[in-house]
């Protein structure tokens, strides 16, 4: 099982702020666990000298190339170097109505282009508030995860939508739910190969809250926001995620 503690810039980011990169290059030389920054498109090339921290993307098109004016293919951005794609984010799925038919395309391309994917799901408050959160996932596990997923090449991101960018977090109990959950839908799924599969927490977590959801059975990593843009808010939780 590889420990993964991996950051989504989103929408942020300028050249100047791929210092921080080296910042965390830096602290963190001997890392006994997997650290992934996912960039603005841009600035992934650029960021290809840090080191030890893995650099990726965070959404490709669901085709390899065409007439998509606008649109990045997921070759495109192995090629510049990305080892992982995110996709199915939830504000993709929301800002772009990417479907889980669509996010199993994409979660497709990154893996024919040799990179690993890193499949967001989760359910939002509404949802969670009708009592619906294991059939979301149930359902966007069959529906975005591909034929083919193996540990090596898939990530799971469990993201309750309504934790994103809120500070609110879940109980660890809501966590240790969903992740189980999610577990043993893979393990039901793909065989025994999925007790490897990385899952990740995300929604705000912080150096503050990371040791006790890192605490948590099948929790094996986070995928961060806020807290990834600042090399100190990030190393605390790449330090948490190694004491785990
Ligand atoms: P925050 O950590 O800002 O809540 O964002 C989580 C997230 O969406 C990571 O993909």
């Amino acid at each position: 099982m590889r420990k993964m503690a991996a950051g989504n810039w989103k929408m942020n980011g300028a050249l100047s702020d791929l210092t921080e990169l080296t910042l965390l290059a830096q602290r963190h030389a001997m890392a006994s666990v997997d650290i992934l920054m996912c960039l603005p498109a841009p600035l992934i090339a650029p960021a290809q000298k840090e080191g030890v921290i893995k650099i990726g993307g965070q959404t490709c098109h669901v085709a390899s190339s065409g007439a998509h004016t606008g649109d990045i293919s997921a070759q495109m951005l192995v090629e510049v170097g990305a080892k992982a794609i995110i996709v199915g984010h939830s504000e993709r799925r929301q800002d772009h109505n990417e479907d889980n038919a669509t996010v199993q395309a994409q979660a497709r391309q990154v893996i024919e282009a040799g990179a690993q994917a890193i499949i967001c799901i989760g359910e939002t408050g509404d949802a969670r508030e009708r009592g619906e959160t294991l059939d979301v996932l149930a359902d966007q596990l069959a529906g975005s995860v591909p034929e083919g997923a193996t540990s090596g090449n898939t990530v799971i991101a469990y993201e309750p939508v309504w934790a994103i960018g809120t500070g609110v977090v879940p109980t660890l109990e809501q966590i240790e739910e969903a992740h189980r959950f999610i577990r043993n839908t893979l393990v039901d799924r793909f065989g025994s190969d999925a007790q490897d599969m990385t899952l990740l927490y995300g929604g705000s977590v912080k150096g503050s809250n990371a040791a006790e959801i890192f605490s948590v059975a099948d929790v094996n990593g986070a995928l961060v926001g806020g807290a990834s843009l600042r090399a100190d808010d990030f190393s605390p939780i790449i330090t948490a995620l190694e004491a785990s």
